[in-house]
């Protein structure tokens, strides 16, 4: 008896550890989208679960478990009758295929981010081609995009870099608590903003360092910092928050042996779980880039680790729900590259890859 349920309930646990697969979708500059388990558990595993085609231009993604709800944005110029405006659009599983719901203009061209926020049932897009920015209501139950509450074209550009500066261009929006942010690489600028009321109100804005072109923000859990990922020059920045108010502290180079700093331009950035390490990745010579996470005396951030991709285009990446594992989607070579995380070092390990659609832009899991 005692031997029998021993054994039970080491075939529970054996299960439960080989069961672990993570679903996530990837999509990119084209028609289709794909669905992947992964098994960190073993080596990172990837095994295709379905392939669909969707419209044209489906780049980042944001979704929301608790409705079945994934956000996407259609980045073009004008989509179907919005004249010259990209879209948003909610899409929902129907047996292993998903189907389109709302679909709205994001009154402006060539949309690059959607974050949804649940807490204030805000979603948000930054549209990058068009330098603006567009606020929607979502209904709390059924995840519906309900109306657009906000919007706002940006005028400045800083034109330090003229080729990538001469125009506004909103990169992302990120939101913490009933702060948000817009991060505008024309600018050099990270417009703030405060959640009220069921929509925003504008609450100024923080100056990056000219010429850097910040493009994604990363949030540690805790603490008052923030750090950008700068996509024109090889660095990242340090802010600090104050009340929703950001002023740079630091920006801090990083290293990739070999790389050409004049065609290299940074992409992705996330802040480990236990908030010691930052991760960034970088294309031009595609590498991974870890820092170990500072105090003040210290200079904020220590570069600890460089890592070739397979791949010289690493557009994003997303860490896992516990961060023992990195997902990430190489534009340039057609790939997903699986990798682990010692939670105590830092250090980011490959473990496997496996050829994907054309263009990966986005790692999003379900
Ligand atoms: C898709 O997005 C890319 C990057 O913004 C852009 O260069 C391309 O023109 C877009 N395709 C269409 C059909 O709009």
């Amino acid at each position: 008896m005692r031997t029998t349920s021993a054994v039970l309930a080491l075939l529970l646990a054996v299960s439960i550890v080989n069961g672990q697969t993570t679903k996530f979708v990837t999509s990119g500059y084209g028609t289709s989208i794909q669905t992947f388990s992964v098994d960190f558990s073993q080596g990172g595993e990837l095994t295709l679960d379905n392939e669909q085609t969707w419209d044209l231009n489906l780049t980042f993604l944001s979704y929301d478990a608790s409705t079945g709800s994934l956000y996407a944005i259609h980045e073009v110029d004008s989509y179907d009758d919005f004249e010259n405006s990209g879209a948003v659009s909610r899409w929902t599983l129907s047996g292993s295929d998903w189907i389109q719901n709302e679909v709205l203009s994001v009154e402006g061209k060539g949309p690059c981010h959607v974050l949804l926020d649940k807490e204030s049932n805000l979603l948000f897009v930054a549209n990058y081609l068009g330098g603006s920015f567009a606020v929607f209501q979502i209904d709390p139950t059924s995840g519906a995009i309900l109306q657009n509450v906000y919007s706002e074209q940006f005028e400045y550009a800083s034109g330090v870099v003229p080729d990538r500066q001469a125009d506004p261009h909103a990169h992302e929006a990120i939101v913490q608590g009933d702060n948000a942010y817009v991060i505008d690489l024309g600018a050099d600028r990270i417009y703030q903003y405060k959640i009220v009321d069921g929509t925003i109100q504008k609450n100024g804005y923080a100056d990056a360092p000219p010429g850097v072109g910040p493009r994604h923000m990363a949030l540690p859990p805790t603490g008052n910092l923030a750090y950008v990922m700068n996509e024109l020059e090889m660095s990242a920045s340090v802010y600090e928050i104050n009340e929703g108010t950001l002023s740079h502290l630091q920006t801090i180079p990083y290293t990739v042996a070999g790389a050409d700093p004049a065609v290299q331009t940074g992409a992705e950035i996330e802040v480990g779980r236990n908030g010691n390490f930052l991760y960034l990745s970088t294309r031009g010579d595609g590498a991974l880039v870890v820092f170990e996470i500072k105090s003040a005396q210290d200079g904020y951030l220590q570069q600890i680790q460089e890592l070739k991709t397979l791949g010289d285009v690493p557009r994003h990446f997303a860490l896992s729900e516990d961060g023992k594992n990195l997902v990430c989607g190489t534009q340039g070579a057609n790939l997903i590259e699986v990798y682990s995380i010692d939670q105590t070092t830092g250090m980011v390990t490959f473990l496997t890859s496996e050829t994907t659609i054309p263009d990966p832009t986005i790692i999003t899991y379900l």
